[in-house]
């Protein structure tokens, strides 16, 4: 008996002793590493993003679970005041018992953003929502409120984007095409790949509207925001404007790379320029990220290479974007923080947080086992 009290007093003491270690002030980042909370459990905010609020930031994401990435639990949130060391706030968004609620306990919740809009004094959040048991077909944007940065969020609304409404940058010719998407029995031939660049697909979801999965939001200095998502079978960017109050579209939306199969966008603004950076599409697996650069967030956008270097580079560093955070209190300073996903256990999914550095003007990703803010001033 004293000795099982022993080995249990043993446990206790060890299992205190190294939650104490995990809680300690963090003063680097460990892409890739396990992160823990200050309470000492793993982050779990998956295809994240951050909003900067009164001081703290506050990041938000996906809650994944250990088999499926279906949304068993909702969009959590974490804060920091540091970037290194984060506090468990809850969850932020709960997904549904309601079997008739579109955002039901089993659809699929991806890549949640919030945003604060200060003439109604309400955060704002957008994710992607699949419809439970149909796959990626729905392709629908969601959107929550709240009056308070932690939620909890009000599910408001669900559907696809700009039903009805061309995008600015879609010629009469290629609106008036007689083709259709049913006239082509074979993706990816050479006349199909010509008729996507035209729109064809546009056309196809006209009346119903755009498709939108993996999303970001931007919000602009003149306080514009700013939709960005994968439209189009995930073969075209689209950038659509939001109202005044963030909670729906003006209608001026623009096609960015048509056919170019990008995702997982993420974009800052650095001296009047808008960067760009996404994934192709290859699932949970990584390919080479891409950058793209433009003078005004509504286009023309043009393609630069990999903004990778190193060893890995071309995977991206086995990650996939999901935002790109501006430092605050530091001038043009921005942090990558992309995905390495576990679609086997998908709770496991890491973080790759890394330094976005410039050299001739564009910006660069280099691998870091650790790093510190402090890289900034070291490289400038
Ligand atoms: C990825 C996307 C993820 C998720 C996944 C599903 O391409 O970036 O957010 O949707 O596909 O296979």
């Amino acid at each position: 008996m004293a000795f099982m009290k022993y080995t249990l007093l043993f446990h206790l003491l060890f299992l205190f002793g190294y939650l104490s270690v995990q809680a300690q002030d963090k003063t680097s980042f460990y892409p890739g590493d396990l992160w823990f909370d200050t309470d000492g459990y793993i982050i779990n905010a998956h295809g994240g993003g951050i909003l900067y609020h009164e001081g703290r930031y506050y990041w938000f994401g996906e809650h994944k679970g250990e088999k499926s990435n279906a949304a068993l639990v909702g969009v959590t949130c974490y804060s920091s005041s540091d970037l290194y060391n984060w506090k468990n706030e809850g969850i932020a968004l709960s997904v549904s018992e309601d079997p008739n609620s579109p955002i039901v306990k089993g659809s699929t919740i991806e890549r949640p953003k919030v945003i604060y809009n200060a003439r109604t004094g309400k955060f704002v959040m957008y994710f992607h929502l699949e419809l439970k048991g149909r796959g990626y077909e729905a392709a629908h944007v969601g959107v929550a409120v709240s009056d308070k940065v932690t939620g909890p969020y009000r599910y408001i609304k669900n559907g696809r984007v700009n039903a009805g409404i061309w995008p600015l940058n879609m010629t009469d010719k290629q609106r008036n095409t007689d083709l259709k998407a049913t006239d082509f029995e074979k993706w990816w031939t050479p006349e199909w790949m010509s008729a996507i660049k035209d729109g064809l697909f546009v056309c196809r979801d006209f009346e119903g509207g755009q498709m939108s999965r993996d999303m970001t939001l931007f919000v602009d200095d003149d306080n514009k925001a700013y939709h960005i998502y994968a439209s189009e079978d995930n073969l075209t960017l689209h950038i659509a404007e939001l109202t005044d109050d963030y909670v729906a579209y003006t209608g001026r939306y623009i096609r960015v790379e048509p056919g170019g199969h990008n995702e997982a966008s993420a974009i800052f603004r650095k001296e009047g320029r808008y960067f760009m950076i996404t994934s192709g599409c290859t699932g949970w697996a990584p390919n080479a990220a891409r950058l793209m650069i433009a003078d005004n967030i509504m286009g023309e956008w043009t393609l630069y290479p990999n903004p990778c270097t190193g060893k890995d580079a071309e995977l991206t560093f086995h990650s996939q974007s999901t935002y790109i955070l501006p430092v605050q209190g530091k001038k043009d300073t921005f942090i990558f923080m992309a995905d390495r996903w576990q679609p086997k256990n998908p709770i496991d999914g890491r973080y790759i947080w890394l330094p976005v550095l410039f050299e001739n003007g564009l910006p660069v990703l280099k691998w870091f086992d650790n790093w510190s803010l402090s890289v900034f001033q070291e490289t400038k």
